[in-house]
């Protein structure tokens, strides 16, 4: 690669042969059968792999020596994304080029517009269109959305960049998108190489759609504000949008746009009338049809972005144009800038950055399995993908419209355990910001602003604030750093603690809040935002957040310990206790757990009720808390097994809630099968395979960990039933009592990511880093003959082999520690050392 002035850089992808782009129409094949039951099935991963696979390869390959995923085709059920930033500046951008860019907040710093729901699909996105100077003919390297296509077309999800690879008319274009560290842009990386015999002269043009900062207010003010905004050309040959409107929330934290190349300019547009023209799209812009780009500016409009630059091929040259869309605060910020920007390696440099980033923070985990799904899974796209959740929460995707999600408080304090390992820095920072938002009572925000400034969501919620307690005692695990809790924190209402203090109070705001029954009051709802209706009265309790609560009270006694509290302690044991008994009493239903108690005194979640008998959450939890007594714990999973399981994941809840608990105010409004109401919500599956772990099934915990890898379920759903990303994790997907049974909803920003990390990481594979060092206790299918890891931890790499030679699911029988046997299987901390090897023998 080399930049416009000529330097040579090096190359961002292998030199394979681009496939030719699709054509034909996609053939839906029939997915499941539409009134298929809740069944136990074969597991899938004994079936024929190839068999499996076929259908899936006409659209997309993973790339796992290049932690990529490529796509071959365009026209895949719904816009794929990737997620570019440097945790600042932001960009979303699908397989087809579509999607948007922020800075900071997609609330009140949006730069570029994207149509979410309306058709076209997945418009607009930050554009390059390839025209041929003499007849006029033009074309995208992202296929979308120019009406003539290229004839060969491939594209690549990468880790912090996207890259498009066209040719047209014997013009090869491989264009890369990204978010380096050093400046706030998005930089688009063009390389043009003229395959023909002859001179190609060409116009090259950039296009983004600016729309105003704040979406909410473009929806509702958009006709008086837009004369609020410009776009004006700048003598450094940039553009620079300036989003000027009054009221705004932060107009001193507001960054001006820039929109530059490091290539000379032949002209530009501000007006996105000018660019686009009337009744036109960015499938046929005005500019580019009629002889170039108008020199447009506007103060007050419909503003945009787009740069013209020449470029002449003689025949077999090969030249590289940078464009860069970012952001800087003032105008002398700017020219530096661009001068930075426009520097020879500047781009080379930015790439090479964001990769040895992206290398050194997934050297903390590296496995190898005898399944490759889920090794890929582990090693790259979950840990991606978590890291994804940690920085925007569940804030925008093709799915959420950023418009008022903030941060969720039990979300980035469930996001954070899977950062934990790779992060703990950052993991920490989290917390603190979490804990921010904690009141003097020991209750927090449901969600809040941190960019925006606007008051938080301040509802109560039985759940929230008790989630805090399980990161940082998961981060007290990963660095072994007590001083953490010792640090002051302030209140969202005034005044500081220690952060042990936070804790603690969270507990106390809880036992302050126990209903008629003893089990916690429901308040607004627990984890599961449906929840609202059984306790709308107020006396409406949740036998799930006991059990939460229990998971909570026991990492709590170690953190009394840790804070130099050990008094403490004892009256965490006996709330345990408590909540315990109730859970075995009063929570038992005698083949499982009952949910909740209705403000009616009601059970939810029990045989004597037509609908909404058994209910997910409060099977697993049982186990998670360790709160199930004798056989209950077994049996509660075997009824999840036999009840709620499917080929596609296990449901939430069952059967489905159509008329309960009163026809005319149902519990939910969700139709059956979908979303809150027994779909598969697969955030809430993960706590199966823990709890399948923690009973010793490591057989049955692989099925449920198994089936929900994104590529999997997509292979037994069908890629037109599945319809999501097959390399990360959807939230939920529409169970058997719908008739789409398979489709996958709202992926990317999910909890899923983080607790199937958690799972997958700590319970099947069994390493799990604990106060007093790295725990080894695997529970993998008897199947498996072994398996290994690399792992960091305080330091130190710890080169861990399992063998499995008796085929067993659990069970250790040796650890040896560089050649020494270890008592027990919590390998200690080796802060002096580089590595260990350990060899454990189940
Ligand atoms: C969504 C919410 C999460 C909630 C879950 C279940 O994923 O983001 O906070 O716990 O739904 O209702």
């Amino acid at each position: 690669m080399s930049n416009s002035n000529g330097e040579e850089q090096t190359d961002m992808n292998a030199n394979e042969p681009i496939p030719p782009a699709s054509t034909a129409p996609p053939v839906p094949p029939a997915g499941p059968s539409v009134d298929a039951q809740n069944k136990a099935v074969e597991p899938p991963y004994e079936n024929d792999l190839l068999a499996r696979t076929a259908e899936l390869d006409q659209y997309f390959a993973f790339n796992d020596d290049a932690r990529e995923v490529e796509f071959k085709r365009h026209d895949m059920p719904t816009p794929w994304l990737n997620y570019l930033s440097n945790g600042t500046f932001h960009t979303m951008l699908s397989h087809a080029g579509g999607g948007l860019a922020f800075y900071k907040s997609p609330q009140i710093w949006r730069i570029t517009r994207y149509r979410f729901f309306h058709l076209p699909t997945d418009r607009s996105g930050p554009y390059i269109y390839l025209q041929d100077a003499g007849t006029g003919s033009y074309w995208c390297p992202t296929y979308e959305p120019a009406f003539r296509k290229p004839q060969e077309w491939r594209s690549s999800h990468g880790m912090g960049y996207t890259r498009f690879e066209a040719q047209a008319d014997e013009l090869a274009a491989k264009t890369v998108y990204f978010v380096g560290p050093y400046e706030n842009s998005l930089i688009w990386n063009l390389t043009l190489t003229n395959n023909s015999s002859k001179v190609k002269e060409l116009n090259v043009y950039a296009y983004a759609e600016f729309g105003m900062m704040e979406f909410m207010r473009e929806l509702q003010w958009q006709c008086y504000n837009k004369h609020q905004v410009s776009v004006q050309y700048h003598e450094k040959k940039a553009l620079i949008y300036k989003y000027g409107v009054e009221n705004q929330p932060k107009p001193d934290e507001t960054p001006l746009v820039y929109m530059m190349s490091d290539a000379p300019l032949a002209g530009y547009d501000g007006d996105r009338e000018e660019f686009i023209g009337s009744y036109r799209s960015e499938s046929n812009p005005a500019a580019i049809e009629q002889g170039g780009c108008t020199g447009s500016a506007i103060l007050g409009g419909d503003p945009c972005g787009a740069l013209q630059v020449r470029v002449k091929l003689a025949p077999g040259e090969t030249r590289t144009v940078n464009f860069f869309l970012g952001t800087a605060m003032n105008e002398t910020e700017i020219e530096r800038a661009i001068s930075h920007s426009r520097e020879a390696d500047f781009v080379t440099r930015s790439y090479a950055a964001l990769q040895e980033n992206w290398a050194r923070y997934l050297r903390a985990w590296n496995c190898e399995l005898p399944d490759q799904d889920a090794q890929r899974m582990l090693n790259t796209w979950n840990p991606y993908q978590s890291q994804r959740n940690f920085l925007f929460s569940r804030n925008i995707s093709y799915y959420a419209t950023g418009t008022f999600r903030g941060v969720g408080y039990r979300d980035t304090a469930q996001d954070i355990l899977a950062v934990v390992p790779y992060d703990p820095e950052a993991a920490k920072d989290k917390v603190r910001l979490l804990l921010g938002q904690q009141y003097r009572d020991g209750h927090v925000n449901h969600y809040f602003f941190p960019n925006e400034g606007w008051d938080p969501v301040t509802s109560i919620h039985s759940d929230d604030h008790l989630w805090t307690a399980l990161a940082v005692w998961d981060i007290l695990a990963e660095t072994g750093d007590a001083a953490f809790l010792q640090e002051n924190i302030p209140f969202y209402d005034g005044g500081e603690a220690p952060l042990y203090e936070h804790l603690k109070r969270a507990i106390d705001f809880t036992v302050s809040r126990l209903g008629p029954n003893g089990f916690p009051l429901m308040l607004r709802s627990d984890w599961n935002d449906q929840l609202f209706r059984v306790c709308r009265e107020g006396r409406g309790e949740s036998i799930w957040t006991a059990m939460q609560f229990g998971t909570v009270l026991l990492r709590m006694k170690d953190l009394a310990a840790a804070s130099g509290y050990p008094e403490h302690a004892a009256y965490y044991d006996r709330l345990y206790g408590e909540q315990k008994s109730l859970v075995n009493t009063l929570g038992w239903d005698g083949k499982w757990f009952r949910r909740a108690v209705m403000d009616d005194g009601r059970y939810l979640g029990t045989a004597e009720h037509e609908e909404a008998q058994i209910w997910l959450n409060a099977q697993t939890w049982a186990t998670l808390s360790g709160m199930a007594e004798s056989d209950k714990g077994l049996k509660a999973m075997d009824s999840v097994r036999d009840i709620l399981d499917t080929e596609l994941g296990i449901k939430k809840l069952h059967p489905s809630i159509t008329t309960f608990p009163d026809p005319a105010d149902p519990l939910t409004n969700y139709n059956k099968g979908t979303g809150e109401n027994g779909a598969v919500f697969c955030h809430a599956n993960t706590w199966a395979i823990i709890a399948e772990c923690m009973l010793g099934r490591g057989d049955q915990a692989y099925k449920y960990y198994r089936q929900l890898i994104p590529n999997i379920a997509m292979e037994q759903a069908g890629i037109w039933r599945y319809k999501a990303e097959p390399y990360v994790y959807a939230s939920n997907l529409f169970g058997p009592e719908s008739d789409r049974f398979g489709l996958a909803n709202v992926s990317w920003l999910t909890g899923t990511a983080a607790w199937m990390y958690v799972a997958a990481t700590q319970y099947i594979m069994g390493i799990k880093p604990v106060l007093a060092g790295l725990s080894i206790n695997p529970c993998i299918p008897s199947a498996w003959e072994g398996f290994s890891v690399t792992r960091r931890f305080r330091g130190c790499e710890y080169e861990i082999t399992v063998k499995n030679n008796s085929h067993v699911c659990s069970g250790v029988q040796e650890i040896r520690v560089d050649g020494e046997r270890l008592e027990g299987t919590v390998i200690p901390a080796y802060p002096h050392k580089q590595s260990v090897k350990v060899e454990v023998i189940l």
